[in-house]
């Protein structure tokens, strides 16, 4: 036992001087190890799933909430997750981790309705994926996580048809055709 807890303390301290002499590098253009990605990636997914459990949202397979959320989807989401036949900005090529792909699908399949609510209304700490829960009503975020769930299966046609009157397209913020 003695042993045992001479060996933690050991570790305890390799580990803290490992920190202090700045080994770790921050910076962004150099990828985590494959075990650190997997660690993270577990305790993320894991995190989401608890916390998530006691949403209570309507189901996000409405197409009426889906087309709610189409102009803040665009506003806000596109410059990181770009969207059908629209490319993310600058800014999302330099993020690390990458913004997920929210077109693929694999996300949505992946993603329950309320863990897919509960990221955009949390965001990711240590990501660069905002919390919206202060800056969107809930039945914003409602509508746009039915969009998300949505995006998948649009074209960019359906795509430019649904956002037609939101920022990028006419300059000026415009919410009166909305659907
Ligand atoms: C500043 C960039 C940025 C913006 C803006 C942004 N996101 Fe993200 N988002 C990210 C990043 C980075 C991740 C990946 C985090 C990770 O790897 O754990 C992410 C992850 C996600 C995920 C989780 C996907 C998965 O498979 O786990 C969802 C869902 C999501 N974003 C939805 C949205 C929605 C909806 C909006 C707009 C309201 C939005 N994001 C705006 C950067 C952004």
């Amino acid at each position: 036992m003695k042993a045992f807890l001479l060996l933690v303390a050991a570790a305890l301290v390799a580990i803290a001087v490992a920190l202090w002499t700045g080994i770790f590098n921050v910076s962004a253009l150099v990828p985590h190890w494959g075990i650190t990605s997997e660690i993270i990636e577990f305790a993320r997914d894991r995190s989401v799933e608890v916390h998530s459990r006691d949403v209570r949202i309507p189901s996000l397979d409405d197409p009426k909430l889906a087309a709610r959320g189409a102009s803040q989807y665009h506003e806000t989401c596109r410059i990181c997750h770009g969207a059908p036949g629209v490319a993310a900005e600058v800014i999302a090529q330099g993020l690390y981790p990458a913004p997920a792909d929210l077109l693929s699908g694999e996300s949505q399949k992946e993603l329950g309705d309320k863990q897919l609510f509960w990221i955009i209304e949390n965001g990711l700490k240590m990501t660069g994926m905002p919390a919206f829960g202060t800056t969107y009503q809930k039945n914003e975020l409602i509508e746009i996580a039915a969009f998300v769930k949505h995006l998948p299966a649009m074209t960019p046609q359906q795509y430019r048809a649904a956002t037609s009157n939101s920022g990028q397209n006419t300059q000026e913020h415009n919410n009166s055709g909305a659907p």
